[in-house]
């Protein structure tokens, strides 16, 4: 893992652009695993900019997304699907029939994991994972006990995410208490994995997702097994972290960053 501490949350959200462009740049048929949530409102903004005015290509990408609410028509404002039309898809030129979401609202939620997992095979494989992480830990909607191991499934969301996402919903009582997501293993096995968190509520999770033990209360810790997995953070939501002059050496020295710096 390699941590890499943003002075701004604007900082942060450049960065994680500019590494989702270069992937898209470096394979411009790459499948791209993305996240929603309101720290990823900026980075879409980001990557629709780059495509007007730098001509950031998404003609040949595929996506697929991490998660998907339970229960709600595909078309209903609140769906993810909704959240990506409005905040990336309408904005740039990735091909509508190639974005990929969980479908919520199927009739059998088995038999649409299952499809789920054999539609990103076919693809080849994530090349690129974007993640956020909530308040209780979880990467897509991976809650605390999700095993380490799981795929793509239905997950009942945890009272801490409820109260998180419920005041996005117009009336907070409509939001879906279960989920489709992604499932930890599915998630890990993504060529290349990039977290973004920004903001002092995001601190403590982020202490414990980067220096904690791996633990399955925790899902975000099972990063720590990923070979290729960068955690982007501004200074608040790196507050808590013990090795932060570490990760700063790091990022200063690794040639690799070079061009980002
Ligand atoms: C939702 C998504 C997660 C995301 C989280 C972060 O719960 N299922 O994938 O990481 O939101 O949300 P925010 O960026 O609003 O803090």
């Amino acid at each position: 893992m390699e941590v890499i501490i943003m002075p701004t949350e604007e900082k942060a959200t450049l960065l994680a652009s500019r590494l989702i462009a270069a992937q898209i740049r470096r394979k411009p048929a790459s499948t791209l695993g993305l996240a929603t949530g309101r720290t990823m409102e900026n980075l879409y903004a980001v990557l629709a900019e780059m495509h007007r005015n730098d001509g950031l290509d998404f003609s040949l990408c595929r996506s697929f997304n991490l998660d998907e609410y339970i229960g709600l028509p595909e078309d209903d404002p609140n769906t993810y699907r909704s959240y990506m039309n409005k905040h990336l898809f309408s904005k740039v030129n990735i091909d509508i029939r190639n974005t990929h979401l969980p479908h919520g609202n199927a009739p059998d939620l088995d038999l649409e994991c299952e499809q789920y997992e054999n539609r990103m095979k076919e693809c080849g494989g994530i090349d690129l994972q974007l993640l956020g992480i909530g308040r209780s830990g979880h990467i897509g909607f991976n809650e605390p006990l999700s095993s380490l191991a799981s795929r793509t499934r239905a997950k009942a969301l945890t009272p801490v995410t409820i109260a998180q996402n419920a005041p996005l919903f117009p009336r907070p009582d409509d939001m879906p208490k279960r989920a489709l997501t992604m499932g930890v293993g599915t998630i890990l096995e993504a060529r290349r994995i990039l977290m973004l968190a920004t903001g002092a509520e995001k601190a403590d999770i982020i202490a414990k997702a980067v220096e904690g033990p791996i633990t399955s209360m925790v899902s975000a810790t099972a990063l720590q097994l990923h070979p290729k997995c960068t955690v982007i953070v501004d200074d608040a939501a790196a507050e808590k972290l013990q090795g932060k002059d570490y990760y700063h050496w790091i990022f200063q020295n690794e040639p690799e960053w070079a061009d980002y710096r």
